[in-house]
């Protein structure tokens, strides 16, 4: 089955065992392995997450939930709904447990997501990751990051920048401080409105160099933002053995990059709150990533190639 199709189809059979009640006895869920955490004045129930992408649209919520995910991260989500890319365009590495995706924030737009959280309960915190549409260009781009804010502040628990994925031609322009700063600039100002605390996280790229993540890290500072999410996947085609598609790379292959990125902001600046993703796959994987500095975890190919025994292997003692 097409990875594509394989990934929607997993996630609907979880849903109708979580509907009628049989998700918890699959993948029972001990909260004795829970080690609450609280930051930004929001109580995580334990420190593993769902990254962006997984649930694009936020109809999944519910199960991620059930699987005992502290928090669960929905989107790329666009103001406007879009198609994506063309299929194929998931594909899987099995003997290196990697995948290239280049679907181009395939989604429903965010008036749909919204609908999803809007005067829900969940037990994990709920991040909304927002993006700009690909028929946007220049200043529209930071436009459409406010309209998304706009619109979803209320119902996150935090809201995550994504400047960073390789599948919207000249997306990772935004790494640019200039085209950050706009950005930020924005929200802080429907923040400063409406009087919202909500936490904004930015989430960067594995493949940029030294010089953008000082100035990166410089505007972290001046536009308090509260913590950088590393990393998104990467075109480092070196990373992957026999890469053969265009597209991100995440899994396995990606783990030693982003780990590398997280340390480097580390030895940069120390106070620098992260949210550590790429390649974490088990338990020692978990914990590397906390060595390496990151307060909060997030998995994604590693679910997709362990399934969702996976929170059960990292959190239990
Ligand atoms: C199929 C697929 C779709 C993704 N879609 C998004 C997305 O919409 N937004 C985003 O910020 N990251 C997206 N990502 C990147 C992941 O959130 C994560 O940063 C990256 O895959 C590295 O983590 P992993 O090695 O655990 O997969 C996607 C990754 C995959 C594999």
């Amino acid at each position: 089955m097409p990875p594509e199709s394989a990934h929607f189809i997993g996630l609907f059979l979880l849903k109708i065992l979580n509907s009628v009640g049989l998700l918890k006895i699959f993948f029972p869920i001990r909260k004795t392995n829970f080690t609450p955490r609280k930051f930004f004045g929001l109580e995580f129930r334990n420190t593993l997450g769902v990254a962006a992408g997984l649930d694009k649209n936020g109809d999944f919520v519910d199960v991620l939930d059930s699987l005992g995910f502290g928090f669960i991260e929905i989107g790329t989500t666009t103001p406007k709904p879009q198609k994506g890319n063309p299929k194929p365009r998931v594909f899987r590495y099995t003997s290196s447990k990697a995948v290239i995706n280049r679907l181009g924030f395939n989604n429903k737009g965010v008036d749909y997501l919204a609908s999803k959280i809007k005067n829900k309960k969940f037990n994990a915190i709920i991040g909304v990751n927002i993006g700009a549409n690909k028929t946007s260009t220049r200043e529209k781009r930071i436009e459409d990051y406010k309209i998304c804010f706009e619109k979803i502040y209320q119902y996150a628990d935090y809201v995550t920048v994504n400047i960073s994925s390789p599948n919207t031609p000249e997306l990772r322009n935004l790494h640019d401080p200039n085209e950050l700063e706009k950005i930020f600039k924005s929200i802080n100002s429907i923040k400063i409105k409406n009087a919202s605390k909500i936490p904004v996280f930015l989430k960067i790229s594995p493949d940029e160099d030294d010089g953008i993540i000082e100035k990166i890290l410089k505007i972290y500072k001046d536009l308090q933002i509260c913590g950088l999410i590393v990393s998104n996947t990467s075109i480092d085609k070196n990373i992957l053995e026999n890469c053969q598609h265009e597209g991100g790379i995440s899994g396995k292959p990606l783990f030693n990059k982003s780990s590398e990125l997280l340390r480097k902001i580390k030895q940069i600046d120390d106070e620098v709150f992260l949210i550590g993703v790429g390649g974490v796959f088990s338990k020692d994987d978990y914990q590397n990533k906390i060595s390496d500095g990151a307060s909060l975890i997030q998995v994604y190919t590693g679910f997709i190639y362990e399934g969702p025994s996976i929170v059960k292997k990292i959190l239990s003692s």
